[in-house]
């Protein structure tokens, strides 16, 4: 779950002015308590975010930490009075205006990596480290199974407050103000308070503008037993459509996680955007959502599926009165915004999308007539279909969940192979990312099964023909029970 907690929603509340209290707009602790338990009693965990970096202007440490210099909570956040007038260095926010605001109460400037409204916390306290660290035990005392770090990596800033490079402008520019080495030391600790509580998981969210760095967030991960269980590495949602580019992407994400380091894969989120609008789309658009299903289904490590994904909803063009996002109202035209993400996700084809029977604060997106849970759950080779086989065949299939991965990759085929493989079972995954008909070459001819494939009508599920044609965008996985073991 995104942020759901008291907030001015200055940004749809990563903006919290009360972390152990929900907004009314969400409804009531109670309804939370309700939540979780319902979930819990169909064995569907839940996990919320954790915005550990910064707070509302409007949160009760920041009102007081404002108020004066000499006020005890005044270390909560960063401070620093300028030089020679100006502003204390050249670091900027993600949308690239100065990170530091003048306070009008002391004159003084507090630094706020993302709004003004959003001043950052000052880890070096430890107080802060204190009054966060039980505010998760709050979460974790009644029962929820897990969280996302907001932003990560941006919980430390180098101390002297060193100007970033001006080479940094044309990369990632961001070389003192994040990626600090003492968070790691926080995030061992964090890890020790979840591994107090039994079966809860953490997972980070490791931003690195284009093209990501998978290095950087399996970093995060330490040893793979002493950090964060999981790191979101955008790297894929920012890797061209070919099977060559997403072989290398996968290939180095897989080389750079530490030992006993786990796995997880995202392709749309709700501030990049959705994966089917990232990857050429329109054009075969419910294909490659396929093909991208079967990817994310198939690949070793936890498969992260942002809401409407299932049914391949896509970005919605969201006109400039009716922008929430901040960011899109400030960079308009230039960039709209975040907001085309997060509409209402589509349940069926009536008013609102079956969203609501209120009109929704964002529009639902002109295609919900046909791209809608309701139609595509009867409709034999939808993207949901799909989906569910998928699901279905990771659950049957245990090589799926815990098989080791192999890339079998030829240069030029226009297609990604790879095999997972156990002790007793080997899978392999063809997928075709080129508009061509392709054949695979280099799988076992005998006794392999095509366990599932994304053109329905084309072919049936049975034994494997060799040699094996793939359609355009289409997605293949044969499974075969091993004869080599020992
Ligand atoms: C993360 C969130 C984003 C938010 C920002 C500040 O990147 O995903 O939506 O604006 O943090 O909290």
């Amino acid at each position: 779950m995104s942020p759901i907690y008291a907030s001015p929603l200055v940004d749809e509340g990563y903006d919290i002015s009360d972390y152990t209290a929900i907004h009314p707009r969400y409804g009531t602790m109670e309804d939370f308590n309700r939540l979780l338990e319902e979930a819990h009693s169909r064995n569907i965990r839940v996990m919320i975010d954790l915005v550990l970096n910064h707070t509302s202007v409007l949160h009760p440490w920041f009102t007081e930490a404002r108020s004066s210099t000499t006020h005890a909570r005044r270390d909560w956040y960063i401070w620093h009075p300028g030089r020679k007038g100006r502003k204390p260095n050249n670091w900027l926010t993600n949308f690239g205006r100065s990170a530091w605001k003048r306070d009008e109460a002391t004159g003084e400037y507090y630094y706020h990596s993302f709004f003004p409204e959003q001043p950052d916390l000052n880890w070096r306290n430890p107080e802060v480290k204190k009054a966060m660290f039980n505010m998760v035990k709050y979460w974790l005392a009644k029962g929820v199974d897990g969280f996302r770090l907001d932003v990560a990596n941006m919980l430390f800033k180098e101390e002297g407050l060193t100007n970033n490079p001006a080479w940094a402008l044309v990369s990632d520019r961001n070389v003192y103000n994040r990626n600090q080495p003492e968070v790691y030391e926080l995030l061992r600790a964090f890890r020790r308070l979840l591994d107090r509580y039994p079966g809860r998981v953490s997972i980070g969210e490791i931003y690195v503008p284009p093209p990501g760095n998978s290095r950087l967030a399996a970093s995060f991960m330490g040893n793979g037993q002493d950090m964060l269980h999981m790191a979101f590495d955008f790297t894929l949602i920012f890797t061209r459509w070919s099977a060559c580019a997403f072989y290398q992407a996968l290939s180095k994400y897989y080389r750079v996680l530490p030992g006993g380091g786990w796995p997880c894969f995202v392709f749309s989120n709700h501030d990049l955007g959705r994966a089917v609008n990232h990857y050429l789309f329109p054009i075969d658009k419910e294909k490659k959502a396929k093909l991208l299903a079967t990817l994310l289904l198939t690949l070793r490590g936890t498969p992260f599926i942002y809401y409407g994904d299932e049914i391949g909803m896509c970005n919605r063009h969201i006109p400039r009165s009716r922008i929430r996002d901040r960011y899109g109202r400030l960079l308009y035209p230039f960039y709209t915004g975040r907001d085309k993400a997060r509409t209402p996700m589509q349940w069926d084809n009536t008013s609102h999308a079956g969203f609501s029977p209120a009109s929704p604060w964002l529009p639902v997106h002109r295609n919900y007539r046909q791209c809608n849970v309701a139609s595509q759950q009867v409709q034999e080779g939808s993207v949901f279909t799909h989906y569910r086989k998928l699901l279905q065949l990771r659950r049957e299939l245990p090589v799926l969940q815990q098989g080791t991965i192999r890339f079998l990759y030829k240069r030029q085929a226009g297609y990604l192979l790879y095999e997972r493989t156990t002790d007793e079972k080997c899978c392999w995954i063809a997928l075709n990312f080129s508009p061509f008909v392709r054949k695979v070459t280099g799988l076992p001819e005998n006794e392999a099964m095509v366990v599932y494939h994304s053109s329905d009508n084309r072919r049936m599920c049975g034994r494997a023909t060799f040699p094996l044609r793939l359609f355009p965008y289409e997605a293949v996985v044969i499974g075969k029970e091993r004869t080599d073991r020992k």
